[in-house]
């Protein structure tokens, strides 16, 4: 008797865990769109892993030349290799950059303005999770919104000239539906001098909607222009940023579910994918995407 209960129960979570499983990526956006990249260039800040590598291959597929903007390049190289060999674009190149460190941000972005003659695509992408404790950067600054934040606002800023100069041209912010957590953000403390660091949900959570408002401000600025500019949720994705910086049971249980009813890279790279190329959203800009659809979003 106790154990046709267990049994049933047993098999009543599995039902239900595939179930769920089955509708979440069923539902989940694809970018359908035919567009071709021969002639164009696209940058991907973390591409060695994840969402980023998966966007990063759909790039190269497509024909583009792309630049894997990377902290590990070892890792990057590996990366860039494979994606050379399932698409066969040998146009696939790997550049040194920390995004949490000012001093390499500038170095790569000069780098590329010497290298490069053009920019269509800039995926800002590279992320971690929110540290417990406040922890500095070189630069004095707290390391996640540098990571996700400060490094990509200075990249962009710094190749904002060279994605002018070749319009039409996009900037894509990777940001997260947890964005919405991250509400008592102190715009005015962006680096926690004056209030008390938050939870390390929360610091991530601020960092994402920081992605937003930049990416907001940013679509004004370029009014007028023809560079577009918009943010991105990928959805919940099974990758490697579960296992790195500060896990604990809450998130080890967590990356446990993500990884048997969350969104594969491939699909998690969707979204960003869709805003870098898709000619639906030519004239799209400041605007926050989910599942390749405008999103709901609390700012
Ligand atoms: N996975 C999700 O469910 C989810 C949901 C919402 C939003 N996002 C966002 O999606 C983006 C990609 O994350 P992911 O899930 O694909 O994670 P991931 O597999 O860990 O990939 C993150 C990438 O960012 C790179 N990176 C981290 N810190 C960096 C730094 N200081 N400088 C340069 N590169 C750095 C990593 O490099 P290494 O390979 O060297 O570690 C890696 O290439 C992030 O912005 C994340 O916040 C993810
Ligand atoms: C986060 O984790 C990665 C990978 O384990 C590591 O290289 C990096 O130094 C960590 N960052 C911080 C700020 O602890
Ligand atoms: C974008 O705008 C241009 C002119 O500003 C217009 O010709 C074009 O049809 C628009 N594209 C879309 C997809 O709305």
């Amino acid at each position: 008797m106790v154990c046709c209960v267990v049994t049933t129960v047993v098999a009543a979570v599995v039902v239900l865990i595939l179930t769920v499983k089955f509708i979440y990526r069923y539902q989940s956006g694809r970018c359908t769109s035919k567009t071709r990249l021969v002639g164009k260039t696209a940058i991907v800040t973390g591409a060695s892993a994840g969402i980023g590598k998966e966007t990063a291959r759909d790039l190269a597929q497509r024909g583009a030349r792309v630049i894997l903007a990377c902290r590990n390049v070892e890792k990057a190289e590996r990366i860039a290799e494979d994606i050379k060999k399932t698409t066969g674009n040998t146009d696939v190149v790997v550049r040194q950059v920390d995004t949490s460190d000012l001093t390499s941000v500038r170095k790569f972005a000069e780098d590329i303005l010497r290298t490069e003659t053009s920019l269509h695509i800039l995926v800002n992408n590279a992320g971690m999770s929110g540290m417990k404790k406040r922890k500095l950067t070189a630069d004095g600054l707290e390391v996640t919104m540098a990571t996700n934040h400060f490094g990509h606002f200075l990249l962009t800023n710094m190749l904002l000239g060279l994605l002018k100069a070749s319009a039409p041209s996009r900037v894509v912010t990777v940001s997260s539906g947890v964005h919405q957590f991250g509400s008592s953000l102190d715009v005015d403390d962006l680096n926690y001098e004056k209030n008390p660091f938050p939870k390390k949900m929360v610091i991530y959570s601020q960092s994402k909607l920081a992605n937003i408002l930049f990416t907001k401000e940013l679509s004004e600025k370029l009014r007028g222009t023809d560079v577009t500019a918009n943010s991105v949720h990928p959805g919940v994705v099974y990758t490697e940023i579960m296992w790195k910086n500060e896990t604990n049971l809450f998130t080890y249980i967590f990356a446990m579910l993500v990884r048997i009813m969350g969104k594969d890279e491939k699909l998690g790279a969707q979204t960003s994918i869709y805003l870098a190329v898709s000619e639906e959203v030519n004239n799209v800009t400041g605007k926050y995407y989910a599942d390749c659809k405008v999103g709901m979003n609390s700012v």
